[in-house]
């Protein structure tokens, strides 16, 4: 393993990945800790004060952890095909007294700069970075204030562009992983390249220490990303169903449900492609979405909620890597174990 991670306290190359909307709760990062592991707070949708109370939370363990967060990168939606896309799924918020048409739209930041004041002002050991790649100023500072700088990459080009903003470490992404893609470039759906090749491709034009994600989910997937290369595996999907992640009982229920047999890649809930169990909202809306992202995510947000909370699958963003048969209703401590081949 990498020194920076090693000096981090981490025993273990399993690394727990940040899965914003619910999953990475303070909990399951607190257990990734117990197994030697890594575990990130999502702090992707969070405000600044929701996050630093997540942050008081595992701080009082004594354990190493991570923070993710998405740094900007818009893709402006044009007017037009924003509300024709938002009359076209109009009827899927109905159910819910939600009236999806009539919508503006709204795009935002995230709230970046406040979190980045918030790590500034009290340090955490690794914040890590997805879907933009922040400015060379705030991963100065970041490093200055003792942090461990992480992004995510998904190819080579993207790893250079990581190494020259100054980045000390990279997450290696292949198309396989659950939920958003990375990539700098939302308006292109990324190339299905194996994560093996793909950390090869990497590896070839960037020397900083690569941790690699997207479709991991058996001891002997690990052992090859390792093999390859990568100084850690990072785990997602397969985490969902444990007993410390924070995803929905109708989303836990789904990936459990063996007849959901398929992982699509869609922007049809956010506008940036994702990759999601299918379901009818993906078979629906994959081939009508625009690009648009964060209008669309905050469009179809209060229809997603809404499933969730009222159990139907068939709405909710079921993000979910190729590896989701794996995903077992277990202690999170049981199943990193279990990847890194100590079980
Ligand atoms: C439900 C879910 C939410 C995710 N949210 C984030 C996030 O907030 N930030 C991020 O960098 N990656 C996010 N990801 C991607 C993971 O960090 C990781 O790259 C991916 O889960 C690895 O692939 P796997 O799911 O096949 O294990 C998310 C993934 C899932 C499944």
């Amino acid at each position: 393993m990498n020194a920076a991670l090693r000096n981090l306290g981490l025993s273990s190359p399993v690394l727990a990945a940040p899965m914003a909307g619910g999953p990475s709760t303070p909990q399951l990062v607190v257990a990734a800790a117990s197994a030697g592991s890594l575990g990130f707070l999502a702090g992707g949708y969070r405000s600044g004060e929701a996050l630093a109370e997540q942050i008081t939370e595992v701080r009082a363990e004594s354990v190493p952890f991570g923070v993710n967060l998405f740094a900007p990168n818009p893709v402006a939606v044009g007017p037009e095909a924003f509300h024709r896309y938002a009359r076209t799924i109009q009827p899927e918020g109905s159910p819910y007294g939600l009236n999806l048409a009539a919508a503006p739209i709204v795009e935002d930041d995230d709230r970046f700069a406040e979190k980045i004041e918030a790590l500034l002002s009290d340090p955490v050991p690794v914040v890590s970075f997805t879907f933009g790649i922040p400015g060379p100023g705030v991963i100065a500072a970041l490093r200055r204030a003792g942090t461990l700088v992480v992004q995510t990459v998904t190819s080579a080009d993207e790893a250079r562009l990581a190494a020259e903003a100054g980045a000390d470490l990279l997450v290696v992404q292949a198309s396989a992983a659950g939920g958003h893609s990375g990539t700098l470039t939302p308006s292109d759906i990324p190339p299905e390249t194996p994560l093996v090749e793909l950390l090869g491709q990497v590896r070839a034009a960037v020397s900083l220490p690569m941790v690699a994600a997207g479709g991991l989910a058996t001891p002997a997937s690990v052992t090859e990303v390792l093999a390859a290369g990568a100084e850690a595996a990072m785990i997602g999907t397969v985490l969902l169903r444990a007993g410390e992640s924070g995803a929905s009982p109708p989303y836990k229920a789904a990936l459990a449900d063996p007849s959901r047999d398929r992982t699509v890649v869609t922007r049809a809930f956010t506008g940036r492609p994702a990759r999601a169990l299918r379901n009818e909202f993906t078979d629906r809306y994959t081939p009508l979405a625009p690009v648009g992202y964060p209008a669309l995510h905050h469009l179809a947000s209060p229809m997603r909620k809404a499933a969730a909370a009222s159990g139907n699958p068939e709405r909710i963003n079921l993000w979910a890597g190729t590896g989701h048969r794996y995903a077992t209703a277990e202690p999170a401590a049981h199943i990193l174990t279990r990847l890194a081949g100590r079980a």
